[in-house]
């Protein structure tokens, strides 16, 4: 029988869909997958794998799971499995987008609002007792309609936030390789270069997929080149921007402020960000809905379901 390494704590559909197709579950605690005693015992019976976005799944770990014929990352992001090694083994890696893009685009909306309108410092305020009653200078913060939102990356979570930002009555700018015709034509978004985007919008957010292209890619040069006005938004990868100096100038006050779902060392938080005032902090909470982690769960079950059944992946993400 084929055995299925999978999370304990994602959504019951995923072992029930495994059971329903003859499959044994072999479930481990989040970031307590790889203890000697299961390298031992148990990796070398493993056929397919329900990895998270926090296991480093890299050429060594593969090499220690013989028979297994599919990683299926429970994320849309990848850049924790070393694909290239996977595809060498004639290993399948699966993720799952679609089904979460709603689910970060409303988180990327959330932290845009936050952080423009104050909303965490004011309920600071409010729970302070330090609300003494309506100032007309109290916490002033940026109206979104007028203003320009710059997409860093316009794949579908990317056009996702378009649509919501529009909706809000904010022009849209993007940076991609490619053009995205769909939000250029129902939304008038504009395809820029990234120095343009950095230095002309006032809400940037990030929506680019992690890999050694994308690392760092804002990096001080183009940091630097913010409005000061400005408020920047990740919810993709925290190590697409380079955040020491990102936090730097949050220190000096060179952009107005910042929200992050996502850091460069999760999930340590570079201590320095706690202490700012003008950044909203959430725990990559961007597809932490019922709705996305079901349909999430699913998804990764069926595509080990079929792998292991000698079929195509339904969501590959690379090609054996
Ligand atoms: C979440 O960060 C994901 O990649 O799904
Ligand atoms: C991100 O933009 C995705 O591909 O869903």
């Amino acid at each position: 029988m084929y055995k299925v390494l999978i999370p304990e704590k994602i959504p019951h559909i995923a072992s029930e869909l495994l059971h329903n197709a003859g499959f044994d579950v072999i479930p481990y605690k989040a970031g307590k997958i790889f203890p000697t005693a299961f390298w031992n015992k148990q990796a070398n019976l493993v056929d397919g794998f329900i990895s998270l976005l926090d296991n480093r799944i890299d050429a060594g770990v593969l090499a220690k799971l013989p028979r297994c014929k599919v990683i299926a990352n429970y994320a849309v992001g990848f850049n924790n499995i070393d694909v290239a090694a996977a595809s060498k083994r004639g290993m399948y890696v699966t993720n799952t987008p679609d089904v979460l893009t709603d689910a970060t685009a409303d988180i990327a909306m959330a932290l845009i609002l936050a952080v423009a309108r104050h909303i965490v410092k004011g309920d600071t305020f409010m729970r302070q007792g330090k609300f003494k009653g309506w100032k007309p200078d109290l916490l002033l913060g940026m109206q979104l309609s007028g203003k320009t939102l710059g997409l860093v990356g316009a794949g579908r979570i990317g056009a996702a936030v378009a649509k919501r930002a529009a909706a809000f009555g904010m022009k849209i700018m993007y940076y991609n390789r490619s053009r995205n015709v769909q939000i250029e034509t129902s939304l008038g978004a504009k395809k820029v270069t990234l120095a343009k985007l950095m230095n002309s919008a006032d809400i940037i957010s990030l929506h680019l997929p992690l890999n050694k292209e994308t690392f760092h890619i804002l990096d001080g040069k183009l940091l630097r080149a913010m409005k000061h006005s400005s408020i920047l938004i990740n919810t993709a990868r925290g190590e697409i921007v380079d955040e020491a100096i990102l936090i730097k100038m949050l220190k000096e006050k060179a952009i107005a402020g910042a929200g992050f779902d996502v850091y460069e060392n999760e999930p340590k938080v570079n201590p320095a960000l706690l202490t700012l005032p003008n950044v909203v902090l959430v725990p990559h909470l961007g597809s932490a809905t019922d709705t996305a982690r079901n349909e999430m769960a699913a998804i990764a079950a069926k595509n080990v379901i079929a792998v292991l059944k000698g079929r195509k992946p339904i969501t590959p993400v690379n090609t054996i």
